[in-house]
């Protein structure tokens, strides 16, 4: 039988990833998998439910409990579509520090090798080339300047019409890619056998075209 081809696609926050990932998913029909929408769905819920980060118990019942699900757009949360909600400002501020407790990242990663399992796939994260699939096919590591990343998500957050400045923009990018890259369990870095791309400057298609070289 074929192999399942897998792609994984890590990088620090803004650096492209889900963009690029659904259009290499498109074209190469495969699964796009969001794990950063899993972290978010998770640290929604907290937030939702008013529980304190120390509150280990009652995280561990969240987890235990919720019911994810992801298709190609949309997210589910027990059911309720939270697709938007995930990607409000508080949950923005809130999702490193719910993805460094350990327990968190156990049982994403548990669902997330799931969800890939018997699949041709590409998943964007953090620690998907280093941990969730470390015999992946492909593995690249997308970055770009603190500055572009900043400016991409300060469009992007205009455009839906949520009110913030380009330095909160860029401070919060910075503390969570800080958070994702101190913490000590699977932390955001480069796999040695990832290819890395900056994307600093180059428009989604150059990027794209990139990726579709090495996939030859
Ligand atoms: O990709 P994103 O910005 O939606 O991810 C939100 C947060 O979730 C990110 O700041 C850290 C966490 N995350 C993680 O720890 N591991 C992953 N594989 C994906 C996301």
């Amino acid at each position: 039988m074929m192999k399942n081809i897998s792609i994984a696609l890590d990088g620090p926050a803004g650096a492209g990833k889900s963009t690029i990932a659904k259009i290499i998913a498109n074209i190469k029909n495969l699964t796009y998998i969001d794990t950063g929408a899993m972290y978010r769905a998770i640290a929604f819920k907290i937030l939702e439910r008013g529980i304190h980060i120390e509150e280990e118990k009652k995280i561990q019942e969240i987890l235990s409990r919720c019911k994810i699900d992801m298709d190609e757009n949309d997210i589910f949360l027990d059911g309720k579509n939270i697709t938007e909600d995930i990607r409000s400002p508080k949950v923005n501020n809130f999702v490193s520090h719910i993805a460094k407790i350990p327990h968190v990242r156990m049982k994403m990663v548990e669902l997330q090798r799931n969800i890939a399992s018997n699949k041709h796939v590409i998943m964007d994260g953090r620690d998907i080339g280093t941990y969730v699939m470390p015999n992946a096919t492909y593995k690249f590591y997308l970055t770009a300047s603190i500055e572009e990343r900043a400016t991409r998500r300060f469009t992007e957050l205009k455009e839906k019409g949520i009110e913030i400045t380009q330095k909160e923009v860029k401070d919060e990018i910075g503390n969570r890619d800080k958070i994702d890259m101190e913490r000590e369990f699977a932390p955001l870095r480069k796999a040695e056998d990832a290819i890395e791309i900056d994307t600093t400057g180059k428009s989604i298609q150059k990027v794209v075209d990139e990726i579709l070289y090495y996939l030859k």
